[in-house]
């Protein structure tokens, strides 16, 4: 079955009934049901695509929630290009993209440097079993950016971590780690954990079902940027293994707590604790060296991916040669008598070192060298200008939203507005609906700006995010203007 052969329901008469259920006003409810019907209307190739692999297709990656109140809306855009800040959807509609692969495209889509070097590995072949042959080249671009002594590289983010935290376990030879609540380290069971907040004792409990207990008995899981966090560490050092931290993670953008990061260091240094910064989503974005350079904190290990591959699946694990080794056997040379002495742990994967993700890798970290620090100055300045104008923006307007960046990722400063169903959190699920009416491609309410963004793109979604609070406010989502 295609997408042309499913017909959508025409009438709306459910919707109108599940509407008079939900306590909404009249003037909400007809507000909305309009806007459903339009949406809908718009995209509708991406709707109907969505509704007939579904018996077949099990997914619901970067949907949010289920909401029964935007049913009919539960569907994810079908993208058919991009070019730039742009993407072109399946019915025609152009958006400014700001979702931005969830953090890969800090160049924007299809950058030039990155699209003919892949075709240039295309022509070659794909070789995986033998060495590609750029390997060396990127594990010695990454250690030079970055300021890491050794790496080795996986397929994804989550790999990544997993892995480096299997590498902690080996080295310091305990079993227990630190991660901190609202952190997100991929969908490995290891980290799929969240705080026992009903035992109010650092316990903690499986994220999801199938996440076994097993799983979380050695992980404690704390409050990020909390001094009391580091008491508890201290209380626990003899077992801990490691301090798995996203320096700034991309629910809550506005916590940037960089004294916090430099007692974490002292500490695990202290208690020989491997310090781990997932830089899945600051590496390679704040700086050329990540948050490590930004905060001047240096890590053992850290993990990269999403900017780095360019687009293509990649996950790095870097670290110092004390913790690297775990995965070769440590550093040795032909015709002397060294050999690799130390112990290793296990460490593999089939598309590991895949030729494209290390072409991209390549044409990714060249280009950053050769552009050198102003790159990141003044995308980074850009995103803080488009903060600052959007802040003002809902101040003027009496709206309870504040935003924040970090670098070019920018998202909500309070995590309140995007969690359950309340007025708010409904009025900034709608707002996310009518971005998109209006061409703004967004996950939530956060997304990336990238060096291809214009000023014309800033200003665009500037008006759009305007203009969407004055028809959520005739809708009567959002309270009148508070007059002067
Ligand atoms: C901080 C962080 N760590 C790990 C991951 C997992 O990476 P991947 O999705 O490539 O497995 C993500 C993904 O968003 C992330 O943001």
């Amino acid at each position: 079955m295609n997408a042309q052969q499913v017909t959508l329901p025409q009438n709306l008469d459910n919707l109108t009934k599940l509407l008079a259920t939900t306590g909404l006003t009249n003037q909400q409810q007809k507000y909305l049901r309009d806007f459903i019907n339009r949406y809908s209307d718009r995209t509708k190739t991406s709707k109907q695509i969505s509704q007939s692999s579904r018996p077949f297709l099990a997914d619901d990656k970067n949907l949010g929630e289920f909401n029964l109140l935007f049913k009919e809306m539960y569907y994810p855009i079908v993208a058919n290009r991009s070019c730039g800040s742009k993407i072109w959807d399946v019915d025609g509609n152009e958006y400014v993209d700001v979702m931005m692969g969830l953090g890969i495209n800090l160049f924007g889509h299809n950058p030039s440097f990155i699209k003919d070097a892949l075709i240039t590995q295309l022509d070659k072949g794909i070789q995986i079993g033998p060495q590609s042959e750029l390997v060396g080249e990127v594990a010695e671009l990454v250690s030079q950016l970055t300021g890491m002594e050794r790496v080795c590289f996986s397929n994804t983010g989550t790999e990544a971590v997993m892995s480096a935290i299997r590498i902690a376990r080996a080295v310091t030879g305990r079993n227990k780690i630190v991660i901190f609540s609202g952190s997100y380290h991929g969908h490995f069971d290891g980290t799929l954990i969240k705080a026992n907040k009903a035992e109010n004792n650092y316990s903690a409990l499986p994220l999801a079902p199938g996440v076994i207990p097993n799983f979380v008995n050695d992980v404690l899981v704390l409050d990020y940027g909390n001094p009391e966090s580091l008491e508890i560490i201290k209380t626990h050092q003899q077992e801990l293994a490691a301090v798995l931290v996203v320096p700034v993670q991309t629910s809550r953008p506005a916590l940037q707590p960089k004294e916090f990061l430099h007692q974490l260091r002292e500490l695990t240094q202290a208690f020989n604790i491997a310090l781990i910064f997932d830089e899945m989503v600051t590496g390679f974005r704040i700086l050329p060296g990540g948050a490590q350079a930004y905060f001047g904190v240096k890590a053992d290990i850290a993990t990269y991916g999403k900017i780095v591959g360019g687009g293509i699946p990649i996950g790095v694990i870097a670290g110092k040669s004390k913790y690297m080794d775990a995965i070769d056997g440590g550093m040795w040379n032909y015709g002397d008598d060294s050999y690799p002495q130390t112990q290793k742990t296990f460490f593999a994967g089939t598309f590991c070192k895949h030729p494209l993700a290390m072409t991209a890798a390549k044409a990714v970290l060249k280009y950053l060298q050769s552009e050198g620090p102003s790159l990141h100055q003044k995308l980074n300045e850009r995103t803080t200008q488009f903060v600052i104008a959007l802040n003002n923006y809902f101040a003027a307007e009496g709206l309870p939203l504040q935003m924040a960046n970090f670098g070019s990722l920018f998202g909500s400063a309070s995590l309140e507005l995007s969690e359950g169903n309340s007025a708010a959190s409904v009025a900034m699920g709608l707002l996310k609906y009518h971005l998109l009416d209006k061409g703004v491609h967004l996950l939530g309410v956060s997304g990336y700006l990238s060096t291809a963004h214009t000023d014309e793109d800033i200003n665009y979604i500037l008006q759009a995010v305007k203009d969407s609070v004055e028809q959520l406010r005739s809708g009567g989502f959002l309270p009148p203007r508070a007059s002067v």
